[in-house]
């Protein structure tokens, strides 16, 4: 059988890879201890649950939906956007669901990139950024993202004619997977770059909830002029344990949003109406599931940075997101051997920095998606390979 040229440069995920690793190696170790895959491990709302249960037990929920979604979800989204960040957005025509964020930024490319289009995206980023637009037969003019510039992108040293081209630009932060932020400030010149260059902009905000010490991170739209450049996408996946139900949104600029509405509408349905329902749930009722995710990934982070600096390892303390960044070794040749070594020799998965783009191959991620006996644990087996003495 034959595949499409455009197959070839889709890898095997990392996940799939790694787990051929893990499966060698099980017998090893009485417990792997897995901080590969950012899937929350903790779990929604019982009333949220209750929701989706209830919908799900009416037999007039089962049609197919609308594009949009229910007019509840937009509702609370309209409200939830007002009440956190006080942006106004109209539900008809200013709020798409989806089902993930993830769907979306599939489809974000084939919406604004024609064969040959620049898009510009963060090396590193969250994978589908770059795969999405090589799917739709754009080009990748990465955005380097370095400790030096504290993890954003220096449009001082974008090529003017590649700006001038470009149609496209992806963000995200706080970011996966280097769990750095972004002030204000950088996205006021996010939105002055975007204007001058004529350049759509999709800021992916999937982890603006999951913010310690008491930061509160923005949303670009709060920035005056954003909402004329550019949509953001949300999702209930991490701020609401709600993965696997499939959820998010894209709010914004409504022709951008009616664009992509449009290509979903020939491609796809809306989001079963009990998840949608129990989604609007989420956001409307109380937020102690938020609260209570913050304060344990707060604690997660700080057993694991803690206890790995004490080993000598220099990792930075985020002050958001589910991940540690952590600068591999010099001694390794790249992240992909670190990342098979630390599976091999202690049993513990991350994920290789490469995975999310060249920058990336001297560090690995560490997502904090175990509980913490299991971080104290993975701790005390990287002790005893003395990496740092
Ligand atoms: C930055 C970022 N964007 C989007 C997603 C996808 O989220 P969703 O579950 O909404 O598709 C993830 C998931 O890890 C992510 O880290």
């Amino acid at each position: 059988m034959q595949t499409a040229k455009r197959m070839n440069n889709l890898k095997t995920d990392i996940f799939t890879e790694m787990g051929k690793i893990v499966e060698e190696v099980r017998d090893k170790w009485e417990q792997i201890i897995d901080l590969g895959i950012g899937s929350p491990d903790r779990s929604p709302a019982e009333h949220v649950i209750k929701c989706l249960l209830d919908g799900v037990a009416n037999p007039a929920n089962y049609r197919y939906t609308s594009i949009r979604g229910l007019p509840e979800l937009r509702e609370a989204v309209a409200n939830w956007y007002q009440r956190r960040f006080g942006v106004e957005l109209n539900p008809e025509t200013e709020i798409i669901s989806l089902m993930g964020s993830q769907e979306g930024l599939a489809l974000l490319p084939q919406v604004f990139l024609d064969p040959g289009d620049i898009a510009l995206i963060p090396d590193p980023c969250y994978p589908i950024y770059r795969i999405a637009t090589e799917l739709a037969g754009g080009v990748v003019y990465p955005l380097p993202l370095t400790a030096e510039n504290d993890f954003l992108p220096d449009f001082s040293r974008v090529d003017l004619q590649i700006a001038d081209r470009a149609k496209l630009m992806i963000l995200n932060y706080p970011n996966n997977p280097i769990a750095c932020t972004a002030p204000p400030e950088f996205f006021e010149e996010v939105v002055n770059f975007a204007r001058k260059h004529n350049i759509v902009v999709c800021h992916d905000a999937a982890y603006t909830e999951l913010a310690f010490d008491g930061y509160r991170p923005s949303s670009f739209l709060e920035i005056p002029g954003a909402k004329e450049v550019g949509i953001e996408f949300h999702s209930l996946s991490k701020t609401y344990n709600f993965a696997g139900c499939r959820l998010a949104f894209a709010v914004g600029n409504p022709e951008l949003i009616e664009a992509l509405a449009r290509l979903r509408s020939n491609t796809n349905y809306g989001v079963f109406t009990p998840i949608q329902l129990a989604g609007a749930a989420a956001l409307n009722g109380p937020q102690d599931v938020v609260n209570e995710n913050v304060l344990s990934y707060q604690r997660r982070r700080d057993i694991l940075v803690d206890g790995l600096r004490a080993l000598g390892w220099k990792i930075a303390k985020p002050k958001a997101t589910m991940f540690v960044w952590a600068p591999i070794p010099d001694n390794y040749e790249n992240s992909t051997d670190f990342a098979v070594d630390l599976i091999r020799r202690a049993g513990v998965v991350v994920i290789p920095g490469s995975a999310f783009g060249n920058l990336g191959d001297r560090y690995v991620r560490f997502g904090i998606v175990a509980p913490e006996e299991q971080l104290l644990e993975a701790i005390e087996r990287i002790k005893n390979l003395h990496l740092f003495s």
